[in-house]
């Protein structure tokens, strides 16, 4: 078969099933081009990205400014490695440690591996400005996380479905209530903690948003403790939650676009999906002089890390996202997301809550958490035109492009309210 050929919905999935590794679970539909806040399956049906792929599509889908530095960069030099200087990288990482307001940056592909990269960093720290005695050093992380599939990652989960079967685990990493600043304050009193790694929203957990004073708390409560404070943005940075950052979104300031002196600034910031508006894996961790510099050439790295497609890539979606206010859009269309769902909440008994910050927002559905309601839901939603998906169990994530207009998202918000309504009414 050619790869110019046409292919049916079934045919693609029939090929992916038959040949591919069967680590995820997608929702029937098989798409073949996107454009904003749209995308088109192979038959030709237009639905709206309601996914925007896991927040790395926050730009919209290949968005022209971002596609054309991809083509303009890949014509003139794509890879180097690091064995030597390309003109890119340091005007990627003199543009991204502005933009965010840090010293350096350690650039790296996906998101698991700046996860990686934050721990490693962490640790080694630890021992090196700390003190902390050799291989003492610990890691906090939070219950019901997710920061990736590597094995270090995923000996920091307690999700049975990430985690069996896959031991041994990687040691020193121990975990504590989300949202609970006691069980924080109690983990801390042990002197070899180099760190705590926090989800400023828990988005695969169910996108679940902590007290509004809890991560200013965690952060105080780590620089108290000479405990660093690490903030994994990947899916919540760059727009998403109507901030730059959401580690940063309760603070005083009301700044659109704060990188100055805001209550929570993390230790060191991960980031990943968006940076690149989704055209390309590139992720970074960003941290401040005196945390940075334990690192040293043979350290870490990676082959592709920094290379300078991502780095054009990388500086054309930051462009995007202060060029056209997404973090201001999101936040108003955050708003009127959640308030349209309450009113959903009023007329059904299918929809119980909705929560989220600016447009990451999930509706927890009025069933048995194992139940098949929301992925069925999901199904109905896709053959009305708009594609979402649950997290876990009975939670459905919104997480729309943030180039969305407010017309559009009243379009969403009808046809959500007419599947969930036709859906409770076939229920009953
Ligand atoms: C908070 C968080 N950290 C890390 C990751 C891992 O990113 P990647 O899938 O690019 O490895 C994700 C992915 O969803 C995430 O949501």
């Amino acid at each position: 078969m050619s790869v110019l050929e046409k292919i049916s919905s079934q045919d693609a999935i029939a090929l992916e099933e038959k040949y591919g590794a069967q680590n995820y679970h997608p929702l029937p539909v098989v798409l073949s081009r996107g454009e904003g806040v749209y995308v088109w399956d192979v038959e030709g049906k237009k639905y709206y990205d309601f996914l925007s792929a896991y927040s790395a599509v926050n730009q919209g889908h290949c968005h022209p400014h971002i596609i054309s530095a991809l083509k303009e960069q890949s014509e003139k030099l794509t890879l180097t490695s690091r064995a030597f200087y390309n003109d890119m990288l340091g005007k990627y990482e003199k543009y991204i440690t502005e933009y965010f307001g840090f010293d350096r940056v350690l650039p790296m592909n996906t998101g698991a591996e700046a996860v990686e990269t934050a721990m490693k960093l962490a640790r080694k720290w630890g021992y090196e400005k700390k003190g902390i005695h050799v291989n003492q050093a610990k890691i906090i992380v939070c219950q019901n996380n997710f920061h990736g599939r590597t094995i270090s990652i995923i000996s920091a989960s307690n999700d049975p479905l990430a985690t069996e079967n896959f031991g041994p685990f990687t040691p020193g990493i121990f975990s504590i209530r989300y949202n609970d600043i006691n069980a924080l304050s109690e983990a801390l009193q042990d002197k070899n903690v180099a760190a705590f790694m926090v989800e400023p929203i828990q988005g695969e957990a169910g996108v679940y948003v902590p007290e509004d004073d809890y991560l200013k708390e965690a952060h105080s409560l780590c620089r108290q403790k000479n405990v660093l404070f690490i903030a994994d943005e990947v899916q919540t940075g760059v727009a998403r939650t109507g901030r730059l950052l959401a580690s940063c979104g309760n603070c005083s300031c009301r700044d659109k676009l704060c990188s100055g002196t805001p209550d929570v600034k993390p230790d060191i910031l991960i980031l990943g999906k968006a940076l690149s508006g989704g055209v390309f894996p590139v992720s970074a961790v960003l941290a401040n002089n005196n945390i940075m510099d334990v690192i040293r050439p043979g350290n870490h790295g990676s082959t592709f890390g920094g290379n300078p497609l991502a780095c054009a890539v990388a500086i054309a979606a930051l462009e995007v996202v202060k060029n056209e206010d997404l973090a201001e859009n999101a936040y108003n269309l955050g708003k009127l997301f959640r308030s349209e769902m309450r009113k959903l909440i009023e007329k059904s008994n299918l929809v119980r809550l909705v929560r989220g910050k600016g447009l990451l927002n999930a509706i927890v559905i009025n069933d048995d958490e194992d139940s098949s309601t929301a992925w069925d839901i999901c199904v109905a939603l896709k053959e009305n035109g708009l594609l979402a998906k649950p997290t876990h169990g009975n939670i459905i994530r919104f997480a729309p492009p943030l180039v969305m207009t407010e017309d559009q998202l009243l379009d969403c918000v009808s046809i959500i309210f007419k599947t969930i309504l036709t859906f409770e009414k076939k229920m009953a």
